[in-house]
């Protein structure tokens, strides 16, 4: 069965840990446009150095570049069976472009969870979030902290704190959630797909919530 999701939330409501744990139990690809972008900063892409304006100030990326890169990536053999979708979205624009490209190949979403967690507890644990610098994986330094201090417990790559979680960029990102992304809560209510969660539990007991409401075929536990 295809599985094809998209993660909703504020910036730092868990959406990358809960993405990482869905995909590995479904078997399916984990996409997060942020880390897409990342990788592009990373390696000096003309789209990397493009993004970071945008990142370093908490801004959008513009629609146009953010679909290209993300239709690109679901278009790849290991998200044949299914993807997570993790920052993407983030505007009306991007989800009636992808219901658009899904369209035309006879797929859709199938459901969009929104994990909901409040403004002072989204910027707790974006101040103190630390992520590897390897495959991306979130760590906070008192919810989540990694097994061994600076190490990432999946692949022992370094970890780091990410340039925009600083004070005034968390707050200009998540004015950009208010402004840009609250809308798509309505644009996937009317189509049927949103699942509200409760993000303030702990991880585990958010990926149980998860797993319940999404329950497909199984597999998820
Ligand atoms: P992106 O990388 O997508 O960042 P974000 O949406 O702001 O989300 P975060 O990665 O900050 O948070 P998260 O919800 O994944 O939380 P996490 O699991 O890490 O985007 C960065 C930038 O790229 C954007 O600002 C924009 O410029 C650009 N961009 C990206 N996508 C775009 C798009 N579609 N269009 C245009 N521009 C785009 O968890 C956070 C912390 O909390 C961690 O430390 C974690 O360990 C901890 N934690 C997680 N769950 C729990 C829990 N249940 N209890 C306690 N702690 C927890």
């Amino acid at each position: 069965m295809s599985k094809r999701m998209i993660l909703l939330g504020p910036p730092g409501a868990g959406k990358g840990t809960q993405a990482v744990i869905m995909a590995d139990n479904a078997g399916i690809a984990h996409v997060a446009s942020g880390d897409l972008f990342r990788k592009h900063l990373g390696v000096g892409t003309e789209l990397g150095l493009i993004a970071k304006g945008y990142m370093e100030k908490g801004d959008l990326v513009p629609d146009d570049l953010t679909v290209r890169m993300v239709l690109e990536r679901i278009r790849e053999d290991d998200a044949s069976e299914g993807y997570v979708l993790d920052g993407f979205p983030r505007t009306v624009g991007q989800a009636t472009a992808l219901d658009q490209a899904l369209l035309e190949l006879g797929q859709s979403i199938d459901k969009a969870p929104l994990i909901e967690v409040g403004k002072q507890e989204l910027i707790r644990r974006l101040s103190g979030r630390w992520v590897c610098r390897g495959c991306q994986a979130p760590y906070h330094e008192i919810f989540n902290p990694p097994r061994k201090v600076g190490i990432c417990d999946k692949c022992s790559s370094d970890i780091y704190q990410r340039e925009d979680d600083k004070p005034e960029v968390i707050a200009a990102r998540l004015d950009t959630y208010e402004a840009q992304t609250i809308p798509l809560i309505e644009y996937y209510q009317s189509q049927g797909k949103l699942i509200r969660i409760n993000g303030e539990q702990e991880v585990e007991a958010v990926t149980t919530d998860l797993g319940n409401a999404i329950s497909f075929n199984g597999s998820f536990s």
